[in-house]
């Protein structure tokens, strides 16, 4: 069976979207899928949830917090559960970035422990959860780029992960 993907962003400073359509790349190109990146400020009642096998969800961090346009959707599958959907989720944040490049896992653990596995813990009913990601993140003050600690090989090899789990 074609795996049909729909990738959801919510992205404020372009990390997170940038992922969402890196991932899409290699999936359709190398694992021969079909997936949607879309917006999840666009998701809607229109959306035709019916056609994905696979949902990926992907929130960018600020000040603590997944973006509300995410939390629309992890609280929308929640209460919509179907057994025949999988999922995958990701986050992009300055501080793991942050972290992961001063190679202190002690950091890296809190914080992947706070954005990710209590947040979805919050959310019984997405499952199965075939896989969880944490990237690094980009940070603009005043139109100027303070940090891109977005990992582009890091990206295609979670991409890479997902595709083999769902062959
Ligand atoms: C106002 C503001 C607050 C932020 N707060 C956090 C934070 O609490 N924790 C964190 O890890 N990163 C924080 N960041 C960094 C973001 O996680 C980073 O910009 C990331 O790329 C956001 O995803 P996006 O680019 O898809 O919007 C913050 C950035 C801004 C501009």
């Amino acid at each position: 069976m074609k795996n049909n993907i729909l990738i959801s962003y919510s992205s404020k400073s372009g990390a997170t979207k940038e992922a969402a359509i890196e991932i899409k790349n290699i999936l359709d190109k190398e694992y021969s899928c079909e997936s949607n990146v879309i917006d999840a400020n666009d998701f809607n009642k229109k959306t035709n949830i019916a056609q994905y096998n696979i949902i990926i969800i992907g929130s960018g961090i600020r000040m603590g917090r997944w973006y509300g346009s995410g939390n629309k959707l992890l609280n929308f599958f929640n209460k919509n559960p179907n057994e025949k959907k999988k999922f995958a989720i990701f986050i992009c944040s300055g501080r793991i970035g942050k972290a992961s490049k001063d190679n202190d896992k002690e950091t890296y653990n809190l914080y992947y422990n706070k954005y990710i596995e209590q947040k979805v813990s919050q959310f019984p009913n997405i499952n199965p959860i075939i896989t969880k990601k944490a990237f690094g993140g980009i940070k603009y003050k005043k139109g100027e780029l303070l940090y891109n600690l977005l990992d582009k090989e890091e990206i295609q090899k979670w991409a890479r992960n997902i595709g083999n789990l769902i062959k």
